[in-house]
């Protein structure tokens, strides 16, 4: 073949033995150099391009060891049969649009919190304090199960707070429910069977893949006489506020859920106690785990509401039979929440703000809730409120001809964000009454009544 020319600097920080390789590697990928031919032997190419043999033997060298051409003892150096060669194709892909985020001027997303009163002075201080070299253990890995000392301020907590004893050993921290609900179910095992609140939170079924079982809800919250007709095993449940028709799940049916699972022994109960932090009337509602006497609950609980969605803590409280089966699967872990992020949390608990926090915060958020049913108020010829009285979102059901997809489209139209209760359904039957949730979270108290005048005007809804 013709020697080969290559354009190599001298004074270039890149050896030049690299440069080389780097021009005979691109040449034969290109086909420049066609398959099978013979290369110029190390002295003629080194004489040619006015470099040492130990550069062109260095180069030839590399491009063997990578199996770009191939050596015939006294005969010479040939180009690889492209096929046996890892191809590196220069692709054009179809660049990726970034995903456009619609601009709301009202957002009634239920999963939204808060974002003017969190408390930045007190979190600021004890992220600073963190940060130091004195904390320099928590550079390496830590506990799999989490930091002892944020497992010990949440078992405190839930004592206090949810009605639930519990050791710290007993507690899982990781990024999310959805983070952790994948460990409970390997857990669970591949044989169960779960069931799940309908309409509800659809993290089972999309982090499951299988098909899983609907149960009714009304109002005493999830049906449990029928979930004892299924083939189901676990049930996922959110007793304190059903997500998200807002039920309480009676004190009967509570105690119909544990007998239910006490009944046999691979049964399980997941509790999900989202936010239960907020109620605004009455007590609040204690956790189905602090009834159970049977290690059959489950208990899943987060950061999300109480904090901030983008905190990704949440934790569960495993029956004791089941640490012990999690320290044998997942002895390989580690814990899924940096450990300074643990303990900036743990130490905001441990002093009090946390508390404190979860009473401001739910004067706050009761205010909202008040104001948007009073808005409400104006419209109960067509419109009527349920699901009020505790978390971030609300329910409305309307006197409409048109189905709740419509009149979200027709809302989002009006550059407002709304879901439908149809949005969280197993099912496809429709809803006799259109149902739609306004979540209030995040939303300016004095703009609340505008809001909703402007959602009613979407809708044609005239006042009373
Ligand atoms: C029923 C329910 N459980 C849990 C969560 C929280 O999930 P995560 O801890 O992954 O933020 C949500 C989300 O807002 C929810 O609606």
């Amino acid at each position: 073949m013709d020697m080969l020319l290559f354009e190599l600097q001298k004074n270039s920080a890149t050896p030049l033995y690299e440069q080389l390789y780097e021009s005979i590697k691109e040449a034969i990928i290109s086909t420049k150099i066609p398959l099978g031919s013979k290369l110029p032997s190390k002295r003629k190419l080194a004489q040619f391009l006015s470099i040492s043999q130990t550069t062109v033997e260095l180069a030839y060298g590399q491009l063997l060891a990578e199996g770009y051409i191939s050596t015939k003892p006294r005969v010479g150096f040939f180009v690889e049969d492209l096929e046996s060669i890892p191809l590196v194709e220069t692709s054009v892909a179809t660049p990726l649009s970034p995903q456009q985020q619609p601009q709301w001027r009202y957002s009634f997303h239920p999963g939204k919190v808060d974002s003017t009163h969190f408390p930045f002075t007190a979190w600021r201080k004890y992220a600073k304090d963190i940060f130091d070299v004195s904390s320099k253990e928590l550079l390496s890995l830590g506990d799999a199960q989490g930091e002892l000392a944020l497992r010990t301020e949440i078992a405190h907590y839930l004592y206090q707070s949810r009605g639930i004893t519990c050791d710290a050993a007993q507690i899982v921290i990781g990024s999310g429910t959805e983070q952790l609900l994948p460990i409970i179910m390997r857990l669970l095992g591949d044989d169960a069977r779960f069931a799940v609140e309908n309409p509800g939170y659809s993290a089972i079924p999309r982090i499951h893949m299988k098909q899983v079982i609907p149960i009714a809800i009304d109002d005493d919250g999830l049906r449990v006489e029928e979930l004892a007709n299924t083939a189901a095993n676990v049930v996922y449940v959110t007793p304190s506020h059903q997500f998200p028709t807002g039920a309480v799940l009676s004190m009967k049916r509570r105690a119909k859920l544990l007998k239910w699972a006490n009944a046999q022994a691979e049964r399980y109960i997941i509790e999900d106690d989202y936010d239960s932090e907020f109620r605004y009337i009455g007590k609040p509602i204690s956790a189905l785990c602090g009834l159970d006497q049977n290690n059959k609950v489950i208990y899943i609980s987060t950061f999300t509401k109480s904090l901030m969605p983008s905190l990704r803590v949440a934790y569960v409280v495993l029956p004791p039979q089941l640490v012990l089966a999690y320290r044998n699967m997942f002895n390989y872990y580690s814990c899924t929440v940096p450990r300074f992020d643990q303990h900036i949390l743990a130490n905001f608990m441990h002093d009090g703000h946390f508390a404190r926090h979860l009473n401001r915060m739910r004067t706050i958020y009761r205010k909202k809730h008040d104001v948007l049913i009073e808005s409400l108020q104006r419209y109960t010829s067509r419109v009527t409120v349920f699901g009020e009285h505790a978390g971030m979102h609300i329910l409305i059901r309307l006197q409409h001809d048109k189905s709740e997809q419509q009149l979200k489209a027709l809302a989002q139209a009006h550059a407002i964000e709304i879901f439908a209760l149809s949005d969280y359904a197993f099912t496809t039957e429709q809803q006799k009454t259109p149902t739609l949730l306004l979540g209030f979270g995040d939303l300016d108290e004095q703009a609340i009544p505008q809001a909703v005048d402007m959602l009613m005007a979407a809708w044609s809804i005239k006042k009373d």
